[in-house]
C-alpha cells in the first residue's frame, strides 16, 4: 500500500458537482440538467444535424450563464494543490469532465477538458478551435477560415473525449487518483479509479454521496466539495 508520504504523482478526476456549489446544475442530481433537458435532444451529433437551432440555444446559453458564475473552495483549493506540488517537482494533472472554465479561473495549470468547453468553438470547415465567449445561433463566421459553421467544442455522446491518451499515461504513473464530484455514470471516466488501482494507486473518493463506482476507492469522504476538498488539500500539504 502507498504511504501518503510518498505520494509524487496524483491524478484527480473532477465532475460536475466540483462547480454545483457555484451555481452550475450537474446532470443527474433531481433538478439536474438531464432531468429538463433530454440527452438526444441536445447532446449528440445527430440531435444537432436534425436540429442546430434547438442545440445551438441550448449552448448559448449555458455559455452564458457559466461566465457569470465564479469558482468555489473548491476550485481554489485544488489550484493551490496544483501550485504546491509543482513547487516541489511532482507531477499532478487535473483531468475534468467539467466544460465550464472554473479551474483554470481558480488558477489550477495542468489540466485537461476531457470532455471539452464552453468557451471554445470548433469550426466544422476547417477542424481549428477558437476562443468564444459570444452566441453561435445566428451562425457567425469562423474567426479562422470565415465559413459559418461553428459548432460547441464540447463532446456529444456517440464522440470520442479528448485527450485519452495523456490522461492514461498520467494514469500509469499515478500513485494517488481522487475522484471528485462525479456520479461514476459515464465511461470512460468511470473507468479510470479501476485502472489506477490495478497499477498500484491509492484511490480516494470525495462527492455528496456515494458515486456509482463508490466500492474501488480505497477511501471516501462525503460532504459539499467547498469542504471536503480545501480539507483533504490541507491534510494532503501538511504532511
Ligand atoms: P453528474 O450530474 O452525473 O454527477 C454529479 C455528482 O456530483 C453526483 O455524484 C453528486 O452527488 C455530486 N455532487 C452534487 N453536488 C455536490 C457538491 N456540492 N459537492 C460534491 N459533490 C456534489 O455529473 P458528472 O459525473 O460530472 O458529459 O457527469 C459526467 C458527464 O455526464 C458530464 O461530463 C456530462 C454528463 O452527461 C457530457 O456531456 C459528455
Amino acid at each position: 500500500m502507498v504511504e501518503m508520504t510518498d505520494i509524487r504523482n496524483i491524478v484527480i478526476l473532477t465532475g460536475a458537482g466540483v462547480s454545483a456549489e457555484s451555481g452550475i446544475d450537474t446532470f443527474r442530481d433531481a433538478g439536474g440538467l438531464w432531468e429538463k433537458h433530454r440527452v438526444e435532444d441536445v447532446a449528440t451529433p445527430e440531435a444537432f444535424a436534425r436540429d442546430p437551432d434547438l442545440v445551438h440555444r441550448f449552448y448559448d446559453m449555458r455559455r452564458a450563464a457559466i461566465q457569470t458564475k465564479k469558482p468555489n473552495d473548491a476550485h481554489y483549493a485544488l489550484a493551490e494543490l496544483d501550485r504546491h506540488w509543482r513547487g516541489e517537482g511532482r507531477n499532478l494533472l487535473i483531468v475534468t469532465q467539467n466544460v465550464d472554465d472554473l479551474h483554470e479561473r481558480a488558477g489550477a495549470e495542468r489540466l485537461l477538458h476531457m470532455h471539452g468547453e464552453h468557451l471554445v468553438a470548433l469550426c466544422q470547415a476547417c477542424e481549428i478551435r477558437s476562443p468564444w465567449t459570444g452566441p453561435m445561433q445566428h451562425r457567425p463566421p469562423c474567426p479562422i477560415c470565415g465559413t459559418p459553421s461553428l459548432r460547441p467544442d464540447v463532446v456529444w455522446f456517440g464522440e470520442m473525449p479528448y485527450h485519452i491518451p495523456e490522461i492514461y499515461s498520467a494514469i500509469r504513473t499515478a500513485d494517488l487518483f481522487v475522484s471528485i464530484g462525479t456520479s461514476g455514470a459515464v465511461y470512460p471516466a468511470a473507468g479510470f479509479v479501476r485502472d489506477a488501482k490495478q497499477q498500484g494507486a491509492k484511490t480516494l473518493e470525495l462527492n455528496l454521496e456515494p458515486s456509482q463506482g463508490s466500492h474501488f476507492f480505497d477511501e471516501a469522504r462525503y460532504g459539499p466539495a467547498t469542504e471536503v476538498v480545501p480539507e483533504w488539500v490541507d491534510e494532503l500539504l501538511d504532511l
